[in-house]
């Protein structure tokens, strides 16, 4: 049994007998003497050829799924290596393909496709995806564990709002028979968590180095291209950090060794992105990393917004969060490449971000990293680990009840540390070029969705 990966790169130089595969049918021709299908497991882009004498089997269908047993030997068409000569094919599922949402060789849009969650795995475009999305897990696992980090499980229900925002989901207990007892989380206010930050920098209290990357959830009642209610987050935290420098070169690493182990170990898919889903352009500054990140202050980048000749629908004035059109323009401004903006006004962020002291509550160490096609991809920040800085800001904020823990974190053996997220979707958007985020994720979840 092979799977059409080892099949294609097979060595069939005296043909190889006994092989037997089993995927779905993506094509099908008919000719007089012979018939050829190309059937795919999900293994690869590419699918294999069989070449079957007409009547060996007349239940296929383009859809339906076969074992196919048979002579693995070398192609004579140069279109690919190996094919199969079947001896014996098995229809272990019927498809009626004038019901099967997809046809043969045809376009089919992606907001077409997204209607169909439960199927489009069977597409070049989704298959293509749903291989890249693994192989990008992966490599970001090995990234940290080569870099020396630890990998925690941060909880999923948590009763903190990290971000402070209060875009949570609150946790509901519920009976079978739809009464309960106590409200929330037994009794307690739970939510789904925003981040894992805080939980993650529990941790760099005895770890020099850790990472978390799980699921995250904001109520944020958006349905843009680039926000979800539940995406997946890479988070990691430093200690022992005085400076944000080192976290935004542990960014500027993990995206950049990344990427480069996609581009090595995927590159059909890559190039498929690249030619057919974003031709010319997300994704095409990747061709070999070798790009060097633009650094410039918030208050830098207000002066860019403020001198642009275009007209933006929001205000830019200092102290103004950046919305998605600044950010868009900022990067066009470094020639369409990432760029990182630093030292945001301390309004802007959450009470965590370490204050710069450039002025009375005027910027804090924090940094976004903008990209291509989407704006930004990374927020982080040193923290606070001044406890009577820290203390004054909760204090100001009603909060300082609610984080006893966290001061607690800078009376015994306070560090200097900082970290970052990274939100896994958008990357996937960035790198490949996908213009909808409900694109780069299997079951996407977004307000008034929620499918299957
Ligand atoms: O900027 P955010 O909100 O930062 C944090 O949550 C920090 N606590 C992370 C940290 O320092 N450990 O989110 C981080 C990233 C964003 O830059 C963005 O890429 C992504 O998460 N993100 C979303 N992705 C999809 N849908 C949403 N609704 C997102 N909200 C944030
Ligand atoms: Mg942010």
């Amino acid at each position: 049994k092979l799977s059409v990966r080892e099949a294609l790169v097979a060595n069939v130089e005296e043909g190889t007998k006994n092989i037997k595969i089993q995927g779905w049918v993506r094509s099908i021709r008919s000719q007089k003497e012979v018939v050829f299908l190309h059937v795919n497991d999900g293994t690869s882009l590419e699918s294999l050829q069989i070449v079957a004498e007409p009547g060996l089997q007349s239940r296929i269908s383009f859809g339906s799924s076969v074992e196919i047993s048979g002579e693995l030997v070398k192609s004579p068409s140069k279109k690919q290596n190996v094919e199969l000569k079947a001896e014996e094919i098995r229809v272990t599922g019927d498809c009626d393909s004038k019901e099967f949402p997809f046809k043969i060789k045809e376009h089919h849009p992606p907001e077409y496709v997204r209607q169909f969650p439960h199927l489009r795995c069977r597409t070049n475009t989704f298959g293509s995806l749903l291989r890249v999305r693994s192989e990008a897990t992966s490599a970001i696992h090995q990234f940290f564990k080569s870099n020396g980090y630890v990998h925690i499980h941060t909880p999923i229900i948590t009763s903190n709002d990290c971000e402070g925002a209060g875009e949570l989901f609150q946790v509901e207990a519920s009976n079978r028979d739809g009464t309960q007892e106590d409200g929330g989380f037994f009794g307690v206010p739970a939510f789904l968590t925003v981040s894992g930050q805080l939980h993650l920098e529990i941790i760099s209290g005895g770890f020099r180095k850790a990472f978390t990357f799980g699921p995250t959830f904001r109520a944020e009642n958006s349905q843009s291209r680039r926000h979800l209610a539940e995406f997946y987050m890479v988070e990691a935290e430093v200690s022992f950090t005085e400076s944000l420098e080192d976290i935004m070169q542990v960014m500027e690493n993990l995206f950049k060794d990344t990427t480069t182990t996609l581009l090595s170990n995927c590159p059909d898919e890559m190039n498929f992105f690249f030619k057919h889903v974003s031709p010319g352009q997300q994704g095409s500054f990747l061709t070999d990393c070798s790009f060097s990140l633009h650094r410039m202050s918030y208050t830098e980048a207000l002066e860019i917004l403020k001198k642009a000749a275009t007209s933006f629908q929001h205000k830019t004035e200092w102290g103004c969060d950046l919305q998605t059109e600044h950010e868009k323009y900022l990067v066009r401004h470094c020639g369409d490449l990432p760029v990182f903006v630093i030292n945001y006004p301390y309004d802007l962020k959450p009470f965590y971000a370490r204050d710069n002291e450039d002025g009375p509550q005027r910027t804090v160490a924090a940094v976004d990293l903008l990209v291509p096609g989407i704006g930004e991809l990374f927020g982080g920040s040193l923290r606070e680990e001044r406890p009577h800085i820290l203390q004054s800001r909760l204090d100001t904020l009603g909060l300082a009840d609610t984080y006893q823990w966290y001061l607690d974190l800078r009376r015994f053996g306070s560090v200097p540390h900082g970290g970052f997220g990274m939100g896994f979707e958008r990357y996937l958007q960035c790198i490949l070029g996908i213009d909808n985020i409900k694109d780069v994720t299997p079951f996407p979840r977004f307000p008034y969705s929620c499918l299957l």
